[in-house]
């Protein structure tokens, strides 16, 4: 494994909004695989994980991105539900991320759980961009394939401009009513302090490039001046969900936000009793762009460090809970740990 302590960490970016609105088909546009159709029901269940590098980020983003600017590895995105019962999942997504991408249907605009997205978001304090999604459901739009949206946007017609720029101007005024302030991104200069609206369409892949750009650029200046993070130190994370595997008995899918995880490494992970202290038998590495969740072929990797999403295999992991904490030991004091993770 070529991890580099001196890099920065690979930047959790939460994808989140409102039922249907798109959340999960644009990670699916901008990952390549059909993830979508693996879904049971049309409704997301469970949160997944998706890392995607640097050099794919850069091929889609065409010339907006060049990977010579950038630092990062790449970005790690949690898709969560948008059904109203999955509260939590939500929340848990959002408390994870550096940054996130609130998805905004274009025609359906503000819904209940895009609200309750943007109190969560506010609440974290996470800086956020919006994906003013499906755009090519304006009536009367002219498709143009992966287009970054200013070219899109230039070939349509007086008419539809006219469509697109109220439902976006709708956008910018409910965020505004949230105490957003907020534009178009293109006219935003500081993306902490201003939200910026990104046009897109998951299903033509219009607007993506533009997306991805933004999100570079965000995580890119939000990382280095608010994170000075050990990634060498011993593992911090948030265990997504447990889950039987074939061969390996109870395992709990984490994300891994900050420093590193090794085989063998004793581990302390929140149970539903007591914490509990185990060792780290395999680690199982969903492969570069495949869903943790649906991917069913793993690599075994000796370790991994943050950010990341991991199947860790390991005995006792039966009581394990879904948004518990999980710690690695290392040279620290056991009960030092076992005091951390049951405070959390
Ligand atoms: P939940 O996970 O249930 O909250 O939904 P989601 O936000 O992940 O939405 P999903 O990606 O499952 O998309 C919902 C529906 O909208 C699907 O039928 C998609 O094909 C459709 N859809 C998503 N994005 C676009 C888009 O940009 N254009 C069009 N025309 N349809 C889209
Ligand atoms: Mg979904």
């Amino acid at each position: 494994d070529t991890h580099d302590p001196t890099s920065l960490r690979t930047p959790i970016v939460a994808v989140l909004g409102h039922v249907d609105h798109g959340k999960t088909s644009l990670l699916d546009k901008i990952r390549g695989s059909a993830v979508i159709e693996g879904e049971a029901g049309a409704i997301t269940q469970h949160i997944g994980a998706t890392a995607v590098p640097l050099d794919i980020i850069s091929s889609i983003a065409g010339d907006l991105v060049d990977p010579d600017d950038f630092d990062l590895p790449g970005l790690l995105f949690i898709d969560t539900p948008g059904h109203h019962s999955f509260t939590t999942l939500r929340s848990r997504g959002g408390a994870l991320a550096d940054i996130a991408i609130l998805v905004v249907d274009v025609n359906d605009g503000f819904q209940p759980q895009t609200l309750e997205a943007l109190d969560i978001l506010k609440r974290s304090q996470t800086p956020f961009i919006v994906a003013a999604n499906k755009i090519d459901t304006v009536p009367g739009w002219d498709p143009n394939e992966d287009a970054p949206i200013n070219d899109t946007y230039e070939s349509q017609s007086d008419r539809v401009r006219q469509r697109l720029d109220e439902s976006l101007y709708e956008i910018i005024g409910n965020l505004s009513d949230e105490g957003f302030s907020a534009d178009l991104y293109w006219r935003v200069q500081n993306f902490q302090r201003n939200v910026g609206v990104v046009p897109v369409s998951a299903m033509t892949g219009e607007g993506v490039p533009d997306l991805l750009t933004v999100m570079m650029g965000l995580s890119q200046r939000y990382m280095k001046e608010e994170m000075e993070i050990d990634v060498s130190g011993p593992g911090v994370g948030t265990v997504l969900e447990v889950k039987e595997e074939k061969g390996f008995g109870k395992t709990v899918d984490i994300v891994l936000y900050d420093g590193t995880i090794k085989e063998d490494d004793t581990i302390v992970v929140g149970g539903q009793n007591d914490p509990i202290v185990t060792e780290v038998r395999a680690l199982l590495q969903p492969r570069p762009l495949a869903e943790i969740r649906t991917e069913s072929r793993f690599e075994n990797v000796d370790e991994v460090g943050a950010a990341a999403g991991i199947k860790v295999a390991a005995p006792e992991l039966g009581d394990a809970m879904a948004g518990a904490p999980v710690r690695v030991v290392r040279d620290r004091d056991l009960d030092e740990v076992i005091e951390e993770v049951q405070a959390e």
